[in-house]
């Protein structure tokens, strides 16, 4: 008889952003008329820039006359792209060969997949808060042994506080996959290089791999902040990368990204390029490539002018960040991020826990945020908001926060 993975019944609640729209949709339907402002997920407002249209358009024409159709591409991405994105990376001084970049759907479905080259019992570390995937990921994998407390046994949560300024301290145990997320979804901090060069020491040390997401990294405007972990010396020994052009492109529903897996990347007992090939054969397995029609849009966002573009679309969102800092810092409430990265983590009205205060925040300024608590025990008594709206919809929602949330 067949029978379901068990793991998927160690799962806690449904997965946060389904959730979130669950309790939105019931206060809709209880308070008909009430309009809500969506500052929950991190979902891009502003429309593709024009050089991604224009390429878009000509892809598709393309793909309507039999003379320039074309089917199934490469699993690993248009050459183009990935020397696209060779190119990009050199500005930060990272050398990289279009085989050790592929192509994606995006990074969350990548960030979940990479565990599967690993052993399955690998000893997962993540930073509390943390983005939901790696955590529910590892759990349908079947790596964690029961939900105590809050947290899943059998995963090191490396735990992100004020007092360190949101970025852990390396395990103190021995640990095999190492999660980290800069700028960090869902506080916003970044990382600096000392702090990543010790994470990249540890990993040595300890036969470790860093998976390293930097989806936000477009939006580090502080130059001495490192926006991929290849910049940290030896990364390219023990880190793979993930990023996304959802947030630096507003392909969220387009959907596009690479993940990096360097030929240099060693876990025990395998040579150089081990598992660079290992990724490979998943990824020809189980993965088709991208959609045809849109990486040439993806080559145009990494032209000049295409990241003219895009960088224009990033000011904007940061501007948006500004608007809400300030106004939550007007009314006395602390926030963290939203300086190098779209999200403004920020803390909850004493004596409420996060969902508390979504709730508040929900009857009372009818504002939707992502509770702090659905990221891991780490966020209880925080709350996130995202700075990807339309400038209207931010500064209505800053001004109704202002004018009705009883403090
Ligand atoms: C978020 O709101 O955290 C992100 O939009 C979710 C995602 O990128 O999957």
């Amino acid at each position: 008889m067949a029978r379901i993975n068990q793991n998927y019944k160690s799962l806690q609640a449904g997965y946060l952003f389904p959730e979130i729209a669950r309790r939105t949709r019931e206060f809709t339907e209880r308070n008909p008329g009430v309009e809500l402002i969506r500052l929950g997920i991190g979902d891009t407002t502003l429309p593709l820039t024009d050089s991604v249209i224009k390429e878009l358009h000509n892809t598709v024409d393309r793909m309507a006359d039999a003379n320039t159709y074309s089917g199934y591409g490469m699993e690993q991405g248009n050459l183009d792209l990935r020397q696209a994105l060779v190119k990009h990376y050199k500005k930060y001084g990272v050398y990289l060969e279009p085989d050790e970049i592929f192509i994606s759907d995006g990074a969350k479905p990548d960030s979940a997949n990479i565990q599967s080259i690993f052993a399955p019992d690998s000893v997962i570390a993540v930073q509390d808060p943390v983005y939901p995937v790696y955590v529910d990921s590892a759990v349908i994998g079947g790596k964690t042994k029961g939900f105590v407390d809050g947290r899943y046994k059998g995963i090191v949560y490396m735990d992100c506080t004020e007092e360190n300024g949101f970025f852990p301290d390396v395990p103190k145990e021995k640990v095999d996959l190492i999660y980290l997320c800069s700028p960090n979804n869902p506080t916003g901090t970044v990382a600096t290089h000392d702090q990543l060069k010790k994470f990249v020491d540890y990993a040595h040390d300890n036969n470790a791999v860093i998976i390293f997401d930097s989806a936000y990294a477009s939006f580090i405007s502080d130059e001495t902040l490192p926006r991929s972990i290849f910049e940290i010396e030896g990364a390219e020994e023990h880190a793979i990368e993930i990023n996304s052009f959802s947030k630096l492109a507003g392909f969220t529903g387009v959907r596009l990204g690479w993940t990096i897996v360097p030929h240099k990347l060693q876990v025990e007992g395998t040579a150089p390029g081990e598992v660079q090939a290992l990724w490979n054969r998943r990824q020809t397995t189980m993965f088709n490539g991208a959609s045809n029609i849109v990486q040439p849009a993806g080559v145009a966002v990494l032209s000049a002018q295409g990241q003219k573009e895009s960088q224009k679309l990033i000011d904007y969102y940061m501007e948006n960040a500004e608007i809400i800092r300030k106004g939550l810092n007007d009314i006395g409430i602390k926030t963290f991020g939203g300086v190098n990265a779209p999200y403004i983590w920020a803390k909850a009205l004493k004596g409420y826990d996060s969902w508390e205060f979504f709730d508040k925040l929900m009857s009372e300024a009818h504002v939707v945020c992502t509770p702090g608590s659905g990221f891991g025990n780490g966020g209880e008594g925080y709350f996130r908001l995202s700075a990807f709206g339309e400038r209207e919809n931010i500064k209505s929602a800053v001004k109704s926060i202002k004018e009705n949330l009883k403090i």
